[in-house]
């Protein structure tokens, strides 16, 4: 079994690395990045496992692929900081994936995406993509118009919410529970914890004190939570506390704390350990991380050996939310066996909640368009913008600085 991981430099790459010796299928790993050095550098950290190689040539990388990782950076962690950072300086959110800065790493990442996807199409026409690379729903989306059903987008934030409510809601690891949840990554709601027919949700929003025990319940707040009679996604924190989120440096922070590891002067560990502990500046409830790596490995095992599973991930809707058309990539819980992965419906979303994904998916469709004028509507219409001018701006400044938004001058 050959897998590929694309971005086969970037830090996490030795957690996918971790999984992959504790699951011992995967014979031949082959790490690609565009940076040689940070290549050598992950290299280095890597020890025991499948045969690892390492390359700068992607289509040699792509050959024979039964597996595509895709977890790339489009102009890398000081991209990010400027992304977001040019949104603060503009007075609006700045976020990897949520409001302008997120609308901005979309822009960049979206040509190289659909480029990797024509190449993966014709060089391993057989091969499963699974996306990392954020924002991730949108990324996939344009994957999908070469792969088709054959990408498939992964995010570790709603097994994370659906473990923590679980624990706080009492249950064993083999209770037989169905998690309702729905939307688009980094913009879903969970809505129903069902077993034996029995919807437990409303008796955890019920508990003040089993609300407050878990990350969601400190973001939002258990009022807030009971309001709502929903767990949203930890990223509606953008939405819902825009004001407390703004001035979010997270970007800046990360490109200082990683670039001490690729220079050789902290190791592995501990830096993953120091951003686990900040992430989204709370405490987190373990420090082992969502486990994204986990995420895929079963995505990967139920493919490969059609096995049955059911697992939260960013696939095309057909008819499954009825707030977007049918080609719109959705985060929702699918049915995942050796034919791929299939979503399953839900409860429809609440008016509030499907407002939101109908906006941002209609931004998400703006940066998709490739065009000047699609990319400043797609600012522009962003729920975390809120001026046209400021929009206009916006654009100016991030094709000013972004060499990969040329094709918007
Ligand atoms: C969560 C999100 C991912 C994100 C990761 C790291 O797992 O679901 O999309 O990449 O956190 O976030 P960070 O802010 O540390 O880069
Ligand atoms: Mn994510």
């Amino acid at each position: 079994m050959r897998l590929v991981i694309l971005g086969g430099g970037g830090f996490r790459v030795p957690l996918v690395h971790r999984a992959l010796v504790a699951a011992g299928w995967v014979d031949e790993l082959v790490l690609h990045d565009v940076a040689a050095d940070r290549l050598a550098r992950i290299r280095d950290v890597l020890v025991g496992g499948p045969r690892v190689t390492a390359t700068t040539d992607l289509d040699e990388a792509l050959r024979g692929a039964d597996f595509v990782f895709s977890a790339i950076r489009v102009g890398g962690l000081a991209g990010r900081a400027a992304d977001e950072g040019i949104a603060h300086a503009h007075g609006v959110l700045g976020q990897e994936t949520a409001g302008a800065g997120g609308v901005a790493y979309g822009l960049r990442t979206v040509p190289v995406a659909r480029d990797i996807a024509r190449r993966i199409a014709r060089l391993a026409p057989e091969a499963w993509t699974v996306n990392f690379t954020n924002p991730a729903g949108l990324v996939t989306e344009a994957m999908a118009e070469h792969l088709g059903p054959r990408v498939i987008g992964i995010c570790d934030s709603p097994v994370g919410l659906c473990r923590r409510v679980a624990h706080a809601l009492g249950l064993d690891a083999d209770d037989d529970v169905t998690f309702d949840y729905s939307g688009l990554n980094h913009l879903g709601w969970l809505q129903g914890v069902h077993r034996d027919g029995e919807d437990l949700l409303p008796r955890l929003l019920a508990d003040p004190e089993a609300l407050g025990s878990f990350e969601e319940g400190r973001l939002f707040g258990v009022e807030w939570l009971q309001a709502l009679g929903a767990i949203p996604n930890e990223y509606l924190h953008y939405y819902y506390d825009t004001r407390e989120a703004l001035g979010d440096d997270r970007g800046a922070f990360l490109l200082r704390q990683q670039q001490r590891f690729y220079d050789g002067e902290a190791d592995w560990e501990s830096t993953r350990l120091e951003r686990e502990a900040t992430y989204m500046k709370q405490e987190r409830d373990s420090l082992d991380g969502g486990g994204y790596e986990h995420v895929a490995l079963r995505l990967m095992h139920a493919i490969a050996f059609d096995t049955r599973e059911t697992l939260i991930l960013n696939v095309r809707n057909g008819s499954t939310l009825s707030c977007v058309d049918a080609d719109a990539v959705v985060e929702v819980p699918c049915e995942v066996d050796g034919g791929g992965a299939r979503p399953i419906a839900g409860r429809p979303l609440p008016d509030h909640a499907a407002g939101l994904v109908m906006s941002v998916k209609a931004v998400e469709r703006l940066v998709l368009a490739g065009t000047r004028a699609a990319a400043l509507k797609a600012f522009a219409l962003h729920p975390l913008v809120d001026s046209v001018s400021t929009a206009r701006s916006l654009l100016d400044a991030y094709v000013a600085r972004h060499p990969e938004l040329a094709y918007l001058s």
